[in-house]
Order: structure tokens, then C-alpha cells, then sequence
């Protein structure tokens, strides 16, 4: 295993919210994903890398070594429940909610509800625990379309300012789950470099601290 650390992330709002946490930790990338083609940007620190990857695809890639730590959203690390990984910090980052949504003013129904959505599992899981059996639909984006267009009765989807279910016509339902990113670690990784590791998540669990009291 070499001495390199390899970071996981995606780019857009998850890249944007976790620079300054980096920042705080002595770690800034060379190049910026949203201009160079790149997928592994090096970064100040000869020993740290960042991979650009889709945010459903970190788990994967830390689970199997491909990058020694990553960045995921809780909504997609719930889509993984067997994952062999650590979660070690929640970095208080791209916060949202997990809920349903549908139609303000649609009759209740009486079948079986068809519900559109990408988070199967937390899907799956949240009819599970009430006893309600329905069918799923995986997409994987647009959601807010199935409603509309007599795909879906529901959907389930994150939620931020509500913008997107407004603009669609949609209202927000049931609330499934509190969602924030999440460090996530190689179990091999840890045991192999854990004193760097280690230093690597006290100075990020700082960052977390300071960003969220000042
Ligand atoms: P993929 O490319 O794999 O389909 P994505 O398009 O969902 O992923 P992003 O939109 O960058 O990727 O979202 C990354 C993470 O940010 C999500 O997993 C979720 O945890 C969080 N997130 C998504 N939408 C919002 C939002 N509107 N406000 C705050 N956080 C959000
Ligand atoms: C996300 C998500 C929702 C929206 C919710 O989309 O897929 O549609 O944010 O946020 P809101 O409640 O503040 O409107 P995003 O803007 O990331 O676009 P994408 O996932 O389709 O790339």
C-alpha cells in the first residue's frame, strides 16, 4: 500500500462545501474540477490526492480501496446499508432532507401506492417499518416528473428549500430522514495509515467544529 491518501468526492456542491474544511486542514487542490478535465487533482500536500467521482459512486470506491476516504451524503450511504465502511465525521455539509412528495390535492388511494425514486432503499425500508407494501419505481433523476405525468403517485427525494417541489407542483409529505455528507473510510485504509488518517480526521473534525460555532 503506498503512502499516498487518496480522497473521494464529486464535484458541484459537495467539492464547493468541503474546500474549506480542506483548507482548514493544511489541503488545497492544484486544479479545479469545474474547469480541467482531470479526475485525480493533486493537491499542496504531496501526500494527499482527490479523485472526482459521481456522488452515488464514493461508497463503491472507498468500500473496495479504490480511494483510502471519501465524501457522501447520508442519502446515498443509506443506499448502501452492508457497506464495509467507517463513517467517522459528519461534516455538517450539503444538508437536506429525505422525504416524499406528491400532488397537493390528489384523492387518497386506495391500491397499492407507486412511488418514483432513485433512494430505493431508504424507500424500501420507510413502507417496510409501517407496514405498507408498495411499488417502486427506480429513476435516476427528474423525479418530480413521475407525479405529473401519472408515472407515480409519490416520490422520494431530497429536499432543500422546497424550490424544486414548488416549481413542480409538488408538496412535501412524509420526512424519512436528516441528510448531511459524511467522511467515510477504507477499513484496510485505517489500519495500514492510520496515523495519518487519524490527523487527517482530528483536523477535519476541527474544521467541522469551527465552521459550525463561529
Ligand atoms: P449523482 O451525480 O450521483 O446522481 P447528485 O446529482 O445527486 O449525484 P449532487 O446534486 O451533487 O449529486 O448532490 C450531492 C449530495 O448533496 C447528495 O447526495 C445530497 O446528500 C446533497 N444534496 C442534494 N441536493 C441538495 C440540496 N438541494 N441542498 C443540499 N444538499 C443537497
Ligand atoms: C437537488 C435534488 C432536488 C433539489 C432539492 O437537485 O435532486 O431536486 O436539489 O432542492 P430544493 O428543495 O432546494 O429545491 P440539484 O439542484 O442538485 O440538481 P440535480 O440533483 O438534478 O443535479
Amino acid at each position: 500500500m503506498s503512502n499516498i491518501l487518496t480522497l473521494a468526492l464529486s464535484k458541484g456542491r459537495i467539492f464547493e462545501e468541503t474546500l474549506p474544511l480542506l483548507k482548514a486542514a493544511g489541503i488545497e487542490p492544484i486544479d479545479d474540477p469545474e474547469t480541467s478535465r482531470k479526475l485525480i487533482l493533486d493537491t499542496n500536500q504531496p501526500d494527499v490526492r482527490l479523485i472526482i467521482v459521481r456522488a452515488s459512486d464514493v461508497p463503491t470506491y472507498v468500500e473496495y480501496g479504490g480511494a483510502d476516504m471519501g465524501i457522501a451524503g447520508k442519502d446515498v450511504l443509506l443506499e448502501h446499508p452492508d457497506a464495509e465502511l467507517y463513517e467517522p465525521v459528519d461534516l455538517k455539509i450539503a444538508c437536506c432532507k429525505l422525504m416524499t412528495a406528491g400532488r397537493e390535492n390528489d384523492p387518497e388511494q386506495n391500491g397499492r401506492l407507486k412511488v418514483a425514486t432513485k433512494f430505493v432503499e431508504s424507500t424500501r425500508r420507510f413502507y417496510a417499518e409501517q407496514g405498507k407494501q408498495v411499488d417502486i419505481i427506480k429513476l435516476y433523476g427528474s423525479m418530480e416528473l413521475a407525479p405529473l405525468v401519472g408515472l407515480a403517485d409519490l416520490i422520494v427525494d431530497v429536499v432543500d428549500t422546497g424550490n424544486t417541489l414548488r416549481a413542480n407542483g409538488l408538496i412535501p409529505m412524509e420526512h424519512i430522514a436528516d441528510i448531511s455528507s459524511r467522511l467515510i473510510v477504507n477499513k484496510a485504509s485505517m489500519k495500514m495509515k492510520h496515523t495519518r488518517i487519524q490527523q487527517f480526521i482530528d483536523q477535519i473534525r476541527q474544521a467541522v467544529r469551527e465552521q459550525n460555532n463561529g
